[in-house]
């Protein structure tokens, strides 16, 4: 029996590994990108302008806080967020993501929604090197060519930052998510103070004497491993 054609909506802001995550989700037959949110520019070169593109919200909480039933009407919520048990990149304690909105975050995280969480330690293992954008910049593909354009930048500001030739490729590896194994626990957002954005994944290992903040909260998935190599072979492809 073939398998149903997974419908999505990608909600993202305009970067560059953003922007390889959406020509892959376009050109994936097993999903059907039926609206994007927030975003700007790059939809023209993937000729899809037939997309639905919706403006995000200006207000920071959102459709979880609107509509008490919104997760059970989602099959499943890809948060590509979190440092889990690592660095952050906007702080030592905060990937981006969650930085930007920490409070929104707890709020996905113990909604009680089926939400994956895709941290730094997963999507720092998925490089795109110089060689793979050699190949893009020889290749007669129209996605190619403008990536291997775009991917300048990227190169950039990744040599910069962190004194590397390759590029993280984060949104790709979100959107790849059958590649992805995870664990299943409780995770909160600091939305405060030094640490504000880091992420707390409690594996439920230990029962603790004293309640805490994540007990009696709703269970998540938080990313193990990646298959990296297959998630490269097929943004390439
Ligand atoms: C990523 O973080 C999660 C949550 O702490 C952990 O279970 C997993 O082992 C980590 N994976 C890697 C590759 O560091």
């Amino acid at each position: 029996m073939a398998e149903e054609i997974k419908k999505i909506i990608i909600d993202t802001d305009p970067g560059i590994d953003d922007a390889i995550a959406i020509f892959v989700a376009l050109q994936s037959p097993e999903i059907e990108v039926i609206g994007l949110t927030t975003i700007f520019g790059n939809l023209e070169v993937a000729g899809r302008t037939d997309t639905p593109v919706a403006e995000g919200s200006y207000v920071t909480i959102t459709a979880i806080q609107l509509d008490p039933e919104f997760f059970k009407n989602v099959g499943q919520i890809v948060v590509l967020g979190g440092a889990f048990a690592v660095n952050g990149n906007v702080s030592p304690a905060a990937e981006a993501n969650i930085f930007k909105d920490p409070t929104a975050a707890d709020i996905v995280f113990t909604s009680g929604a089926d939400v994956l969480a895709v941290g730094l330690n997963i999507t720092h293992q998925v490089v795109l090197t110089d060689s793979h954008r050699g190949e893009l910049a020889k290749s007669n593909g129209k996605f190619a060519k403008y990536l291997s354009k775009i991917l300048d930048v990227y190169f950039d500001y990744h040599h910069t930052a962190y004194n590397t030739r390759g590029v993280f490729l984060h949104d790709p590896t979100a959107l790849l998510a059958s590649l992805i194994t995870y664990s299943e626990g409780v995770v909160r957002v600091q939305t405060v103070g030094i640490t504000k954005g880091l992420t707390i994944f409690y594996n439920k290992q230990k029962r603790f004497v004293e309640v805490t903040e994540w007990s009696e909260k709703p269970s998540v998935k938080v990313a193990v491993t990646v298959d990296a190599p297959k998630v490269i072979e097929l943004v390439m492809a």
